[in-house]
């Protein structure tokens, strides 16, 4: 039966996780997978989910089937956090947003239930985008095209060309965004650029699908949800996928939101039954612990303050170690690759090494990068920060 079956190559980013903890060098560094160590290179549990928990500990109940949509209160709780407090109630009424398993859930359901819907859409990704991205929706059935984003020698973004490649894609097909802290790059549109490729999108009728996978990291949670809230304040038809993978540190509970923002109520509650279809043919109905856990922690206030300044910190800690990095290889790489690390923001950098300078970090220093040359900032620390320096400075 399954002779035939070919090796799987594996994948650009997980593989290289799953490398890296067999990897018995005690010197070697993670900077692979898009994951937050803190200053000790421990994967944290953040203080206000530690306390949701131990609530929740003492409130174990049955565990019945969630709907298949999910958890209701957590459905209102993602939409806060993604559409914000301006979004009045009849703006949500037009929304329908479910849970889902992590930001790749959300992208495979609304990936699913667009090829049912517009049949005949091709995809538009950023060139590069997340690896995963073009996978998704290739398995979707989709063909996947690039529109041009990232600009290697100045280190940011093709913008006059990406707004060529926007005008002459075909009304009614579907554009792949990052809201914020683009993955692979870190490189951002500015607010003055999202109003000119949202304006564009709205003009030629494209469907936007945005990644929302690290709000929080960027600037804040309100400014990384910026692209957003200009859609639906627009009354643009977009989706929305969103994780707390990252920003609550919860990467094993599959916490994600998938939302699409509708023309009215009526619309969007049958977009919900659509949805609730791609659902059920793919997992049935989402798993209830970690979607309390977010439930709890964004529904009650103290958790919810505790949660939102130990964030901002992880935030910050990404930006003393972009300088520190910049710092410790200055002289040593060329200047302009060299300011990339402190341009971009977000957990990752392109920092421009070659897939062989990758490889050779890897199995001469035991330092892990993405073979794109993405570097996930977030491993690094004061510990780990000089082997990293002399290794890049030696490649
Ligand atoms: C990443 O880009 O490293 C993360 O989003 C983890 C993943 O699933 O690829």
């Amino acid at each position: 039966m399954f002779e035939h079956v070919k090796a799987f190559p594996g994948d650009p980013i997980l593989s290289l996780n799953e490398d890296f903890h067999d990897d018995p060098r005690d010197n070697k560094v993670n900077l692979s997978i898009g994951i937050y160590f803190d200053a000790y290179g421990n994967l944290p549990v953040m203080a206000a989910v530690r306390d949701a928990e131990y609530a929740l500990a003492g409130e174990i109940e049955p565990r019945p089937y969630l709907p298949m949509a999910g958890l209701p209160d957590y459905r209102d709780a993602v939409h806060q956090l993604v559409f914000g407090n301006a979004c009045s109630a009849h703006t949500k009424q037009r929304i329908a947003t479910l849970q889902t398993l992590g930001g790749s859930g959300a992208l495979k359901v609304g990936a699913d239930f667009l090829r049912r819907t517009l049949p005949d859409a091709q995809v538009w990704i950023s060139d590069p985008s997340w690896e995963n991205h073009r996978v998704v929706f290739e398995r979707a059935g989709f063909i996947v095209n690039t529109y041009p984003y990232y600009d290697s020698a100045t280190g940011g973004v093709r913008f006059a060309a990406m707004l060529d490649a926007l005008r002459v894609i075909s009304h009614r097909h579907i554009v792949l965004l990052h809201a914020c802290c683009h993955n692979p790059t870190g490189v951002d549109l500015d607010r003055n650029q999202w109003r000119e490729v949202i304006s564009l999108i709205e003009k030629k009728e494209l469907l936007p699908f945005v990644d929302m996978a690290y709000q929080g990291f960027g600037m804040d949670l309100e400014d990384d949800a910026f692209a957003v809230r200009e859609l639906t304040a627009r009354g643009i038809s977009c989706l929305v996928a969103n994780s707390f993978s990252k920003n609550f540190a919860l990467y094993g509970e599959r916490c994600g939101g998938l939302s699409v923002v509708c023309q009215s109520d009526e619309e969007a509650t049958r977009v919900l039954g659509q949805l609730t279809g791609a659902v059920r043919s793919n997992y049935s109905n989402p798993p209830t612990y970690g979607a309390k856990v977010v439930h709890r922690v964004l529904c009650t206030p103290a958790l919810q303050e505790s949660w939102k300044s130990e964030l901002a910190s992880m935030c910050r800690r990404i930006t003393v170690m972009r300088h520190a990095i910049y710092e410790r290889l200055q002289g040593r790489i060329p200047d302009a690759i060299l300011s990339r690390y402190i341009q971009q923001r977000g957990m990752f950098t392109y920092t421009g090494l070659s897939a062989e300078q990758v490889d050779r970090l890897r199995t001469e220093h035991g330092v892990y990068l993405v073979r794109s040359g993405r570097m996930c900032i977030a491993g690094l620390n004061e510990q780990n920060i000089h082997v990293v320096a002399n290794a890049i400075a030696s490649v």
